[in-house]
């Protein structure tokens, strides 16, 4: 029987059991995919710790989202067929499994230079950055954009996303991770362990916030007046925005095959990069969601399953 990570209770990396479960069958409107990777998103755990239980329940089955191949098609799916690869943010629970179900418009074909652990960490994390950047904040080239948490799973890709947009782009992050942001495009680099942001950059006209709290509200001040804050956490402090004349938008990720599209053209012609920290075996998930916990990740962790 095919195998997925359960949780029935909140708790710790602990309660993330390993079960076997029956194959899922698509509905005409969904493929099923045989998953070849899952990423790890602090959501996960978030969910698992049961700090969302007004909105999910148990049995609770997470992972957001998935590469892999579809091994079944509904009926009335015309854009993928048996043996493609593929990848998609599936939702908000099901995909660290051996098999997942996908509605057929959130899916959107692998990028070609990726092998499946790499596409399985583009979905989640890239459609936020995506997202935040152009919908929430608008950019538009020539702008100044810092993003905060820069080295992670979405600060990454929104480094690359915004100097494809032609931004200049300021990103938060230790040391040890500057060498890597430069390399995927940021143009400055702040240490938030020895520098004060808000001593060495202002005039920004978007902010990507990543941290939301004090993080948050040292920002009001370094943002151009009419500028925007977009918030990845929860609902910015209106009252702060409005005293510093800057718009305030709250992020939250919505799945999207057409955008997954967009995006794995720009991995297809080189212009966005995956970094991949860390892979685990489906049966290693306690230990992929301690890595993640830590806060300190560079880029995406993954699970993965093998083909058969
Ligand atoms: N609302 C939504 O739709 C949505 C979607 C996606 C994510 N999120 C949330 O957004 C947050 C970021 O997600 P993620 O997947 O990017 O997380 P992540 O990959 O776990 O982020 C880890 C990164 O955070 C950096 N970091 C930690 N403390 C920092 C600080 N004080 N200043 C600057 N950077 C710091 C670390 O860099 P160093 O190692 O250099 O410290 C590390 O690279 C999470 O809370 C997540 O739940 C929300």
């Amino acid at each position: 029987m095919p195998r997925a990570i359960v949780v029935h209770e909140w708790g710790g990396p602990q309660v993330l059991k390993l079960e076997d479960l029956p194959r899922p069958v698509p509905k005409d409107d969904e493929v099923l995919i045989r998953v070849r990777a899952a990423s790890i998103n602090p959501l996960d755990w978030k969910i698992r710790e049961g700090a969302r239980r007004a909105n999910f329940s148990t049995p609770y089955y997470p992972g957001c989202d998935v590469a892999g191949t579809v091994e079944e098609a509904g009926a009335a799916v015309k854009a993928f067929k048996v043996g493609d690869a593929v990848y998609s943010m599936i939702g908000r629970s099901g995909g660290y499994a051996e098999y997942a179900l996908a509605k057929a418009e959130l899916v959107a074909p692998k990028p070609a230079g990726l092998d499946f652990a790499h596409a399985g960490a583009v979905p989640l994390a890239a459609l936020t950055a995506w997202q935040m950047l152009i919908e929430n904040g608008n950019l538009k080239a020539g702008q100044r954009v810092l993003v905060h948490a820069a080295a992670g799973g979405v600060g990454g890709y929104a480094v690359q996303m915004a100097r494809y947009l032609g931004a200049y782009v300021i990103g938060t992050a230790s040391a040890r991770n500057h060498d890597y942001l430069h390399g995927i495009g940021a143009q400055e680099t702040i240490d938030y362990n020895t520098e004060r942001f808000e001593s060495v950059v202002r005039d920004i006209d978007l902010v990507i916030d990543l941290m939301a709290g004090e993080v948050q509200q040292r920002s009001w001040g370094v943002i151009k007046r009419g500028g925007t804050l977009v918030c990845a956490l929860g609902p910015p402090d209106s009252a702060q925005a409005a005293a510093a004349g800057v718009n305030a938008k709250a992020q939250s990720v919505r799945p999207d095959g057409a955008q997954l599209r967009q995006i794995g053209s720009l991995i297809d012609v080189g212009r966005i990069k995956v970094e991949l920290a860390a892979s685990f075996p489906l049966e290693k998930a306690v230990d992929a969601h301690r890595l993640s916990e830590t806060g300190h990740v560079r880029g995406k962790i993954v699970l993965t399953m093998p083909a058969n």
